[in-house]
């Protein structure tokens, strides 16, 4: 049986590390069909918008998308394309695993196995109720958290810790100093965490949470948090594991499910062929996970943790002197 993705190459390093990660995903004879699509600067040039309304057709029809990065050009009139994605699918939950890999040039190359599920839609990126006085002195924002918002977040991670068989939900907040919006969110968290009473509940407040993460990583399984407070966190954990080369994400919601790299399309080495395919084959990694099928998932981890484990065909990023296609080349003949 053979089930249908969107495959949305990207811009930049995209299509190079989008390759390799097809030829990766193609060995691993995951049974996929690829349905192509355009979105950022590729889609804007052939089709005169950056986001086409045949790529959100056919991401709704297939209900799960494997993407590149895309770039968003700088200037008035473009938003963020990927922030897009996420309103239109309605894409709750950002779920970015960080775990320690072999020859990075990590300060955790052991220990660190820890997932964030950040919430995507709401907290303080909803882009509504933001002013700036007219003598440009006083600026607001208008933070918005529901309890269908956080109730919904905090049981992805308790399910995810659940299928997972993680052990421990860390619920990050800052309801001691935002008392209503890091409140409800909190006081919902406990409502939720009663629910499963099998697996561990603490709660930290962000700002001592950043610091245990850096000094004591280990001690965390799954943290969840509000968008903002995720957004940092996830970015300090890909940096605890050796940074974006190595760091995927997965933007989960009930009709569809987007998986990338955490990076971007890296304009200064796109064309060489030396771009890192990890974080996106680890962001393949999680979609097998999602359309069930764990066990190639892991074979697909086994198997790039080998070739670094081998130091076999890396990249510069990683030290190495390896291509995008020869490094995955190297984790193929390891799947
Ligand atoms: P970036 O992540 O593209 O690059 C930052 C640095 O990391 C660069 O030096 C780059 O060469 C390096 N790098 C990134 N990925 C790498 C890989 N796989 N292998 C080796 N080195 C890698 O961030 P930047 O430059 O801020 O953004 C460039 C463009 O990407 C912007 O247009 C931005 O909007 C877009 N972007 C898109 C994202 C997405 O589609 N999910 C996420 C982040 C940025
Ligand atoms: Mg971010």
């Amino acid at each position: 049986m053979t089930q249908t993705i969107t495959v949305i190459r990207g811009d930049g390093i995209g299509p190079e590390i989008m390759d390799a990660t097809l030829h990766v995903l193609d060995v691993l004879k995951a049974g996929l069909t690829y349905e192509e699509a355009d979105a950022g600067m590729v889609a804007l040039e052939k089709h005169g918008e950056l986001l086409p309304q045949a790529t959100l057709d056919s991401i709704r029809k297939n209900r799960v998308a494997l993407k590149s990065p895309l770039t968003t050009p700088v200037g008035e009139g473009f938003s963020s394309i990927n922030v897009a994605l996420r309103r239109h699918f309605d894409l709750y939950a950002n779920v970015r695993p960080a775990k320690s890999f072999p020859n990075t040039k990590s300060r955790f190359p052991s220990g660190v196995d820890l997932i964030t599920v950040r919430e995507n839609t709401e907290g303080a990126y909803i882009g509504e109720g933001q002013s700036l006085s007219e003598d440009g002195e006083t600026a607001l924002l208008t933070q918005k958290v529901t309890r269908k918002g956080s109730e919904r977040i905090v049981r992805y991670a308790f399910d995810l810790a659940r299928k997972t068989g993680r052990k421990k939900v860390t619920v990050v907040h800052k309801a001691n100093i935002l008392k209503t919006t890091s409140g409800l969110f909190l006081k919902v968290a406990r409502e939720v965490a009663a629910q499963y009473p099998e697996i561990e509940c603490n709660e930290m407040i962000v700002d001592n949470t950043c610091m245990q993460l850096v000094m004591r990583p280990e001690q965390f399984d799954i943290i969840v948090t509000t968008n903002l407070f995720g957004d940092i966190i996830s970015d300090l954990c890909a940096g605890l594991v050796g940074g974006l080369g190595l760091a995927p994400g997965a933007n989960i919601g009930t009709e569809a499910a987007i998986f990338e790299a955490v990076h971007g399309s890296a304009p200064d080495i796109a064309g060489k062929g030396v771009a890192n395919p990890c974080a996106l084959l680890l962001g393949a990694a999680q979609m097998l996970d999602h359309i069930g099928q764990p066990e190639k998932a892991e074979r697909l981890r086994a198997a790039i943790i080998a070739t670094l484990e081998a130091k076999d065909s890396l990249t510069p990023d990683l030290g190495g002197t390896g291509t995008t296609m020869s490094f995955a080349k190297a984790i193929a003949s390891r799947v």
